[in-house]
């Protein structure tokens, strides 16, 4: 009742929502992920720096190559999804911050001139916009099932480069057969908020 958004919509993306470890053929298309991005974009970050960025992996080539540096057991997902999408976070987001935060371009410099600094905000900034995309991705009608079972050292050699710094690896698509383990409980409400 205290809800506004629409209940099949809480349920699309999150009640009913898992994470697939089995996928149908149905491709999963460009416009499917351009949607689901110009949706996503609009998370906030701080400073509006918007640190994520997204390697999709199309071409059975950059599947080869990627499923080589993913955990044995998370491979053969790897392998058959119809895409997957490499999240990382960029290191150098300062170089957009000023046409990112028009009414305060001093930002770059005053907070952003190291690189420790950088590195913590856009570790955080991209992990909260990475959670936007799988919610995306649930928007689309796709199921997510993000990973972060591999060489991570790997995967930023064979597709990044030193600036960005592999997040997670999810495998979109349609959910196959037995795509779910048993969901598993969560916390509930009293063992996770304190009031002060
Ligand atoms: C950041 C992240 C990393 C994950 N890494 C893996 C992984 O390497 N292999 C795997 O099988 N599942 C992985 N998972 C899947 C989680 O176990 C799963 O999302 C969680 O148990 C909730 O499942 P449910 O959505 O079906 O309730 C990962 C999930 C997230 C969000």
């Amino acid at each position: 009742m205290s809800l506004v958004l629409d209940p099949a919509a809480q349920d699309l993306l999150f009640r009913e929502a898992r994470t697939a470890n089995t996928f149908t053929d149905e491709p999963v298309t460009d416009e499917q992920v351009q949607a689901i991005y110009d949706l996503v974009k609009f998370g906030p970050t701080a400073f509006n720096q918007s640190p994520l960025r997204v390697v999709l992996v199309r071409s059975a080539e950059g599947r080869e190559r990627l499923v080589q540096h993913m955990a044995e057991g998370n491979r053969p997902k790897t392998a058959t999804a119809p895409l997957v999408a490499i999240l990382a976070a960029d290191n150098e987001f300062h170089e957009e911050l000023p046409a990112l935060l028009p009414h305060f371009p001093q930002a770059k410099d005053l907070f952003f001139s190291e690189r420790p600094a950088r590195e913590s905000a856009a570790g955080l900034n991209a992990a909260l916009q990475a959670a936007y995309f799988i919610i995306g991705v649930r928007a689309a009608g796709l199921a997510a099932g993000p990973m972060t079972g591999y060489d991570a050292a790997g995967i930023q050699k064979e597709f990044l480069d030193g600036d960005h710094t592999p997040l997670m690896v999810v495998n979109i698509g349609k959910p196959g057969e037995d795509a779910w383990f048993p969901r598993s409980p969560r916390l509930s409400f009293d063992e996770v908020v304190t009031t002060v």
